[in-house]
């Protein structure tokens, strides 16, 4: 593992050299954008219990809560606007033949910020499934009017499109995650503690396929020490700085995509 020293030229030549690139995201990547990470100091688990709020039991056992604790990311996440690490990442697809982008967030952040097709292993909390037909469908409303909210169609209750403890991801979304996992030739790991699989095992993945992997992050994680190169800071800071370096190496490539990486708007207030 290169030490933390910053973005080193043997790095710059690595990710540059990389056909095909994939970025993995955690929470760690919103951060500056003002979403609460998860396990962080100010992280979510720390105010509320996991058990309690983000698994089906919960849901099943006090829907209205666990609807309240949604409604309230929401507002956060809705009031939230992408930050450089999300913006340097869209830039990067743009100029990238064979890109992947796969998330464990759910705010929705990266598609605002121009991605144009984030892999999202943990859903999406911007949409929501019918409890008795499985369908699922925006909700971009906020604050939510009706809470818990119920299927237009059916009335039945409708649940976060969102994958819970316990739960399986969804199952193209994995097989898409893995499989670039699988074929890439870099992999950038932004702003997750690694901690929870199978998300965590895609660079360990990504590496023993023979992939160069390099995490970002504000502090070292277990899996530090099994991959190339640990970049020690902010997302927001690292991440348009490496950006701008490879492209400048690049002779500043314009876009392949001209104006893929445009702005989506943000869900109504
Ligand atoms: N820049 C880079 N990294 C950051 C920043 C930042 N500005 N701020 C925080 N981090 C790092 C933290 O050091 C930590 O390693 O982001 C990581 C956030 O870790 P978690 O809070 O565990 O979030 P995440 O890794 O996304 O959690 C994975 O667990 O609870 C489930 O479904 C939830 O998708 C989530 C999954």
């Amino acid at each position: 593992m290169e030490p933390a020293a910053g973005i080193t030229e043997r790095l710059l030549e690595r990710l540059s050299r990389a056909r095909r690139l994939v970025v993995l995201t955690g929470s760690g990547v919103s951060h500056e954008s003002g979403v609460p990470t998860f396990r962080g100091r100010d992280g979510l688990w720390k105010k509320y219990r996991a058990e309690e709020l983000a698994t089906r039991q919960a849901f099943e056992f006090d829907p209205e809560l666990v609807w309240r604790w949604y409604d309230y990311r929401r507002q956060l996440i809705a009031e939230a606007a992408p930050n450089p690490a999300h913006e340097a990442i869209a830039r990067l697809e743009s100029h990238r033949e064979h890109f992947d982008l796969v998330t464990q967030n759910v705010d929705g952040l990266h598609s605002r910020a121009g991605s144009r097709s984030p892999i999202e292993l943990h859903g999406n909390i911007w949409r929501a499934r019918c409890t008795r037909e499985g369908l699922t469908k925006e909700l971009k409303e906020n604050p939510l009017r009706d809470i818990p909210p119920r299927c237009h169609k059916c009335g039945a209750l409708l649940r976060p499109d969102v994958v819970w403890f316990g739960e399986p991801l969804p199952p193209s979304a994995y097989e898409r995650a893995d499989t670039a996992a699988r074929t890439c030739d870099a992999m950038l790991v932004v702003g997750t503690s690694a901690m929870v699989r199978p998300a965590a095992s895609l660079p360990l993945i990504a590496k023993h396929n023979g992939a160069y992997v390099v995490e970002i992050n504000v502090s070292l994680t277990p899996i530090s020490v099994l991959i190339d190169a640990s970049l020690v800071g902010r997302a927001g800071e690292i991440l348009p700085e490496l950006v701008d370096r490879l492209l400048d190496r690049e002779g500043g490539r314009k876009p392949l995509i001209p104006g893929s990486s445009e702005k989506t708007e943000s869900p109504s207030r």
